[in-house]
C-alpha cells in the first residue's frame, strides 16, 4: 500500500477522486458573500475549494515535504516552477518520465508557473511560449501558467502596454498547446493602470481555446507592492482587474501569501493565493501571524501558537540549529496560514467576511490605509473599472442577513448594509393611505429614540399612541446604523445590530438626520421625536387599537414586497386589500393570508420574505412576460419596482424544476437584471408561463457565465399548472 498508485497511502489520507470530464476546469460558487465566494474548482486530482493557498514547492529545496502536506496539513494543491524544473535536466527527464505527481509524491493538484517571474528577477530566459506549456502538458501538470510579461509597477503606460498586448498574443498559442487535459493560468498584468488592468482582464477574459478559455486569472506583476507594503495600490489593481474577468473564472493574487492581507482580498474576490512565505520567512526566523510577522529574536513567549510550536519555548527554538529550526518554523507559518484561511472560509459562510476584514485592518496602518480606501470606493462608487467592481461588490451582496452583528466604526460601510441602504432610499414609499381610512401627505415624521430592538415590544404603544394622535404620521425607528421605517422592524441588520443599549440613544445628528430623510424622500415633512417612555394621555381605545395594528401589519408586508420583491406600493396595496395573519407568541406575523389564502411569510432569521406558491403564482400575475434572454444586449431596467425578477430556464429543465429540484447553471437563458442574491424569485419557461418559486444565488449576470452549480434554490415546483 505504499504506491503513488493506490488509493490510500500509508496512514495518509485518500488519494483525491478526479473530476468528471465534462466537469474539468469549471468552477461553482457553494456559499458566497458577495464577491467572497466558498468555492471548487474541477480538477483531474481532485476539487480545489477555494479560497485556498496552493504553497510553493521549490522541486530543488523541499522544506516541507508535499507528502506532509497532503497528509498533515490537508493541502489540496501546491504550486511548483515548470521552468525551473525544465531547466534541470535531470528534473526535466524525471517530470516527462515519471510526471510530475510521482516526482513530488503528491497526489492533489499541482499547479505550475512558467518562468515569467525567473525572467523578473533575473532577466531574460531561454524558453518560448508554446514550448513551456507542451512541458507543463507533458509532465501531468493540472493548472499550468502561460508565458506572461511581467509588467512592473515602475512600468512607463507604454513599457505596461506592450506587456498585456504580448501577454493576450501568446495566449492563443497557449491555449492551443494545452490541448484538453491541461488547465491554464491566464495573467492579467498592467501595473498600476487602472484602465490597463481592466483591459487585460477583458483580453484574457474573453481568449478562447479549442477545448476552454483560461480556467483560472492570476493577477500578475504585484509581488514588488506586496514587499514594499503598499496595499492600497495591491487592492486598486485587483479592483480594476475585476471589473472585467468573467465571474465564473476564479482569481488567483499571485505571489501573496502573508496570512494578513486574506480577510480583505478574499471579501474583495480572491479565490487562490500562492506564495513560498511560509518557507521565506522561516529561513529568515520571521514567525507568521494573522496580525503581521513577528521576529523569534524578540520573543519571550509565542503570541500566536501552533502545533508546531507547542513543545519548545522560543529560547529553546533559537538554540536549534539552522535547518532544524527553519523546517520548524515553517511547519508554523504553514500551520497559521491553513487556520487563517478555514478561519476566512467560515467568515464568509457566516456573513462575517468584512467584519474579519475591519478587524485586521487595524493590525497594519498600510492595511488600514488600504482598507479606508476600499470602503471609500464602495460608498462612493465613481465611474470606472474600481467603480464598478466596488458597486458590483454591493450588488452581489444578500443585503439581509439571520446573524446578529457588532457594532463597529466601519459598520455603516459593509456591501450588504449599503445594498440595503440602497433598496430603502429606491423602493420605499411612504404610505399613500391611513389607518383610519384617510389619504394624502403625512403630517409628520415620528421618530422612535432610544430603545433597542424588538421595537414590536419596546415602542409598539408609543407607536399606537402617535397613529391615534395624528392618523397621517410616518413613524421610523433611530438606528445606531440609520433610519429604519416601523414597517421593517424586525428586518435584519437593524434589528440585529449587537451594541450597549446607551448606544440606541442620540444615535444621529440633525445633518444626518436630514440626510435620511431626504434618502426616504419625506425632507419636507415636519420631525418628532419620540422616547418610547414617555406616557402619553391617550386612551388606548380598543378598537382603534386593532385597526392600528392591521394597518401597520399591512405596511409591514407593502414595504417588504416593495424592497425585496420590486413590486410597486399600489400593486402591493391592491393585493394586501383583504389581507389577515396568523402571528407567534413573540407577536411577529408567521404566515400571511391575501383573501384567505396563505401567501408569504416573513422569515423568522432575517425578516425578509418567504413565498408560498400561490404567493409566486399572485406576484407572477403582475408580470407575466418572460425576462429578456442573455444574448440580446440587455437593457438594464430602470424601473424603481420592476416586477418580481424572473429566471428563465430552457425546456430541458423544465421536467425537473417543476419538480422542485433546484435550477442549475448551464440551463438558464436569460434572466431580470434586477435579480437579489438570497431573495426570492420566479422560475419561466420561454412564454413566461411560471416554473418554480425559489432564491437566487446568483445575480442575472452571474447566470450567464455560470455553466455549473446552483442558480436557483427552489422552493415550489408549479407541476399542477
Ligand atoms: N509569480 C508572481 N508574479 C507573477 C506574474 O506576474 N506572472 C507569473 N507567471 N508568475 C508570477
Amino acid at each position: 500500500m505504499t504506491s503513488g498508485h493506490c488509493h490510500y497511502s500509508m496512514g495518509g489520507r485518500p488519494d483525491p477522486e478526479p473530476c468528471r470530464p465534462q466537469d474539468l476546469g469549471k468552477f461553482e460558487i457553494i456559499s458566497r458573500d458577495g464577491e467572497a465566494r466558498i468555492g471548487r474548482l474541477h480538477t483531474k486530482h481532485g476539487i480545489l475549494q477555494t479560497p485556498m493557498l496552493l504553497p510553493v514547492i521549490n522541486p530543488n529545496i523541499r522544506t516541507i515535504e508535499p507528502r506532509e502536506m497532503w497528509d498533515k496539513y490537508r493541502v489540496n494543491g501546491l504550486i511548483t516552477n515548470s521552468y525551473v524544473t525544465w531547466k534541470h535536466d535531470d528534473l526535466r527527464q524525471s517530470a516527462l518520465d515519471k510526471g510530475i505527481h510521482s516526482l513530488l509524491d503528491y497526489p492533489g493538484v499541482i499547479v505550475t508557473d512558467s518562468g515569467t517571474f525567473q525572467s523578473y528577477v533575473y532577466g531574460d530566459i531561454e524558453v518560448e511560449p508554446g514550448e513551456i506549456v507542451d512541458f507543463q502538458r507533458d509532465i501531468g501538470v493540472d493548472i499550468g501558467t502561460m508565458l506572461d510579461v511581467f509588467g512592473r509597477p515602475d512600468m512607463s503606460l507604454e513599457e505596461l502596454e506592450l506587456a498585456v498586448e504580448e501577454t493576450a498574443k501568446r495566449a492563443e498559442i497557449s491555449l492551443k498547446n494545452a490541448g484538453e487535459k491541461l488547465l491554464l493560468n491566464g495573467p492579467i498584468q498592467g501595473g498600476l493602470y487602472e484602465d490597463l488592468r481592466s483591459k487585460a482582464g477583458f483580453l484574457m477574459g474573453s481568449a478562447k481555446g479549442d477545448y476552454r478559455g483560461f480556467a483560472v486569472h492570476p493577477i500578475g506583476g504585484i509581488v514588488p507592492l506586496m514587499e514594499q507594503q503598499r496595499y492600497r495600490e495591491l487592492f486598486h489593481i485587483l479592483l480594476a482587474a475585476k471589473s472585467t474577468i468573467p465571474p465564473n473564472k476564479p482569481i488567483h493574487l499571485f505571489g501573496c501569501g502573508h496570512p494578513l492581507l486574506f480577510p480583505l482580498s478574499i471579501a474583495l474576490g480572491v479565490d487562490l493565493f500562492d506564495s513560498a512565505a511560509y518557507a521565506l520567512f522561516a529561513r529568515d526566523d520571521r514567525i507568521l501571524t494573522p496580525e503581521g510577522t513577528v521576529k523569534l529574536a524578540e520573543l519571550n513567549e509565542w503570541s500566536c501558537h501552533s502545533s508546531a510550536l507547542f513543545p519548545y519555548t522560543p529560547a529553546e527554538v533559537r538554540e536549534m540549529d539552522k535547518d532544524d529550526r527553519s523546517t520548524l518554523l515553517a511547519h508554523h507559518n504553514l500551520e497559521i496560514t491553513q487556520a487563517e484561511l478555514a478561519r476566512c472560509r467560515e467568515a464568509v459562510r457566516k456573513g462575517k467576511i468584512w467584519q474579519l476584514a475591519e478587524e485586521r485592518s487595524h493590525c497594519s496602518s498600510r492595511l488600514r490605509e488600504a482598507f479606508e480606501w476600499v470602503i471609500e470606493q464602495i460608498e462612493e462608487s465613481d465611474e470606472g473599472p474600481v467603480g464598478e467592481s466596488a458597486l458590483r461588490l454591493i450588488s452581489t451582496t444578500d443585503p439581509v442577513r439571520g446573524k446578529s452583528e457588532q457594532l463597529s466604526v466601519d459598520i455603516d460601510s459593509r456591501p450588504h448594509i449599503l445594498h440595503l441602504n440602497a433598496l430603502l432610499a429606491t423602493r420605499w414609499r411612504k404610505p399613500g393611505s391611513w389607518w383610519d381610512g384617510s389619504e394624502g401627505s403625512p403630517e409628520r415624521v415620528a421618530i422612535i429614540s432610544g430603545v433597542p430592538p424588538p421595537w414590536r415590544e419596546t415602542a409598539i404603544e408609543t407607536v399606537v399612541s402617535i397613529l391615534l394622535e395624528k392618523p397621517r404620521s410616518i413613524i421610523l425607528i433611530a438606528t445606531p446604523i440609520g433610519l429604519v421605517p416601523f414597517s421593517l422592524e424586525d428586518v435584519s441588520p437593524w434589528c440585529h445590530i449587537d451594541c450597549s443599549d446607551s448606544l440606541w440613544e442620540n444615535t444621529l445628528d440633525e445633518y444626518e438626520l436630514n440626510i435620511w430623510l431626504d434618502d426616504l424622500g419625506i425632507e419636507n415633512t415636519p420631525i418628532e421625536i419620540f422616547y418610547p417612555s414617555i406616557e402619553f394621555d391617550l386612551d388606548l381605545d380598543k378598537n382603534s387599537t386593532k385597526l392600528i395594528r392591521s394597518w401597520l401589519d399591512r405596511c409591514s408586508i407593502v414595504d417588504k414586497l416593495s424592497l425585496f420583491c420590486a413590486i410597486s406600493p399600489s400593486k402591493s396595496c391592491n393585493l394586501t386589500s383583504n389581507m389577515s395573519s396568523r402571528k407567534s407568541r413573540t407577536d411577529r406575523m408567521v404566515n400571511v393570508f391575501f383573501d384567505e389564502e396563505h401567501c408569504l411569510s416573513p422569515r423568522l432569521t432575517d425578516g425578509a420574505l418567504s413565498l408560498t406558491l400561490a404567493g409566486a403564482v399572485k406576484l407572477h400575475e403582475i408580470n407575466p412576460d418572460p425576462p429578456p434572454l442573455f444574448d440580446n444586449d440587455q437593457l438594464l431596467n430602470e424601473l424603481d419596482h420592476p416586477g418580481i425578477p424572473r429566471v428563465l430556464i430552457s425546456d430541458d429543465a423544465i421536467p425537473f424544476v417543476e419538480k422542485g429540484r433546484n435550477v442549475i447553471h448551464g440551463f438558464v437563458l436569460g434572466a431580470d437584471s434586477h435579480i437579489i442574491v438570497g431573495q426570492p424569485c420566479l422560475v419561466v419557461d420561454k412564454n413566461g408561463s411560471l416554473i418554480a418559486h425559489g432564491i437566487a444565488n446568483s445575480t442575472s449576470d452571474e447566470m450567464s457565465f455560470f455553466t455549473k452549480g446552483i442558480a436557483v434554490k427552489i422552493r415550489d415546483g408549479n407541476s399542477k399548472r
